[in-house]
């Protein structure tokens, strides 16, 4: 597996980990109420869950298996930039109620997941194609 793929597996998995924790926290609060800025995990617990771990596991997969050229990979460059920039939005998004400029900070979460998503697009683009091209 390659080095990235190995990344965004770990990371997935980290975030797996965080957002079921976080999820089980709001669904004991809903038997045994804890104090209500629990509530405030609600956008990490969702965060985590559907991009952290979902997102981030499709696209370590696909940096994998994509078809190659020969061996090669093509540019990995944006693929890198990918990994840092939804990681980078994840955790904006998640903090962002914890600190001032709140809705700065989720907007600023945003761009970057976006940006990351644009920037994976940049590197699978040419590998979507038959294999041996
Ligand atoms: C991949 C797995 C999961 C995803 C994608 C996910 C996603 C979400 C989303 C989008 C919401 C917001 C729903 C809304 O506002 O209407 C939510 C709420 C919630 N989730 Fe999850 N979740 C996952 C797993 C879990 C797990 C494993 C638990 C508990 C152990 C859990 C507990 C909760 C609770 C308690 C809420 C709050 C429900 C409410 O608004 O009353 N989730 N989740």
């Amino acid at each position: 597996m390659p080095r990235l793929s190995v990344w965004f597996i770990r990371a997935a998995l980290f975030h797996l980990l965080l957002g079921f924790t976080f999820g089980m926290i709001l669904l004991w609060n809903k038997g045994l109420p804890l104090p209500p800025q629990v509530w405030l995990l609600l956008p990490a617990h969702i965060e985590f869950l559907l991009l952290g771990w979902t997102m981030q596991l499709a696209l370590g997969v696909a940096f994998w298996i994509l078809p190659r050229f020969q061996t090669l990979r093509g540019n990995t460059a944006p693929a890198w930039a990918a990994f840092a920039l939804i990681n980078l939005g994840v955790w904006l998004v998640a903090l962002a109620p914890y600190l001032p400029l709140t809705d700065s900070l989720r907007l600023a979460g945003r761009l970057a997941e976006g940006t990351a998503a644009c920037a994976f697009a940049v590197h699978a683009w040419p590998r979507i194609k038959p294999p041996g091209i």
